[in-house]
């Protein structure tokens, strides 16, 4: 595997080691602050970004490498018209790596077909994002120890946010996991989510629309923006904008340990007044990711630091 476009491409022992490589990286960054001395990473965003973007850059050059790319379509020939394909075999002369965010889903899986060298998915429409899960799996094992025997609540928009897709798919290889969908009517998960990841593979699951009922079973709760550039029409955004609103009292009832994530931005889901429990993890998460990316990098680079 030279390109990562679904976080199934991983196996659990890939994952495991990705995390262990991340943590090591955490532990001794001197080690690796010379590995991609010389091999360049292109950042091609199609669409907005600060984290996932920003966070690739930074692992770059903390890998000593270095960055090249876009961050809006507009400045890109993609704006002529060129097509993906085009674009990702141009940058292939250029890059050893291409990180691409799209709005299109399965753009980035277009792109590694013509790519010469490894595409890594940093979001794709209201589709994947395999990187923003490693960053939460790296998130999971460090803040509880582990990846298995607990209850996921996930919360927001469940259809069109990726990132949630990709953690339950990525979850759900671990043993007693059950998940929580906490969502409005209108924003469940997709269909394919339950008849091809959930149900096959007998996972409990329930999908219920009170947050504040569910949250004392949860170990984790996941939160989640509703996706305004993916919906149909603004009036039906704001109807559902405001669904979910965590706020200090509401935690109340909740376990001592619960783990508060996000992939952020946030927008309203989660009141400031939280950020100072102790419980919140989602600044973590955007920490993690940098670390969880420099370890992708060098995996598919195959560059081995001993
Ligand atoms: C998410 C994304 O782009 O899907 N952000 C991220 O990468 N951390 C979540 C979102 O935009 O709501």
């Amino acid at each position: 595997m030279n390109s990562l476009i679904d976080i199934m491409q991983l196996t659990t022992e890939e994952i495991d080691s990705l995390i262990d490589t991340a943590n090591d990286i955490i532990a001794k960054p001197e080690k690796y602050a010379q590995a991609c001395r010389g091999k360049k990473l292109a950042t091609l965003f199609f669409e907005p970004s600060t984290r996932t973007r920003l966070s690739f850059e930074a692992a770059m050059y903390e890998l000593g490498g270095n960055v090249l790319g876009f961050s809006e379509a507009q400045s890109s020939s993609a704006s002529k018209g060129e097509s993906v394909s085009d674009t990702a075999r141009t940058v292939s002369c250029y890059a050893d790596i291409i990180a691409m965010r799209h709005p299109k889903e399965g753009a980035p899986l277009v792109a590694s077909m013509r790519a010469t060298v490894p595409v890594i998915n940093a979001g794709d429409g209201g589709h994947n994002h395999p990187t923003q899960t490693l960053a939460d799996l790296l998130t999971i094992q460090r803040e509880k120890g582990r990846l298995s025997g607990m209850t996921v609540g996930l919360c927001g928009d469940l259809k069109f946010g990726r990132t949630v897709h990709s953690l339950i798919a990525a979850m759900s290889r671990y043993q007693d996991v059950r998940f929580v969908l906490i969502s409005p009517e209108e924003l469940t998960v997709p269909d394919y989510v339950k008849t091809e990841i959930l149900e096959p593979k007998g996972i409990d699951y329930q999908e219920v629309r009170d947050l504040e009922a569910a949250l004392p079973e949860l170990d984790i709760l996941y939160m989640t923006r509703v996706q305004r550039e993916r919906f149909f029409n603004e009036a039906d955004y704001v109807r559902l904008k405001d669904t979910y609103i965590l706020t200090p009292d509401k935690l109340d009832g909740a376990k001592q340990d619960l783990c508060i994530m996000h992939p952020l931005p946030r927008v309203n889901e989660i009141s400031v007044a939280v950020d100072d429990d102790p419980r919140a993890c989602y600044f973590k998460q955007v920490l993690n990711g940098k670390y969880i990316r420099m370890s992708l990098i060098l995996k598919l680079l195959e560059v081995h630091v001993s």
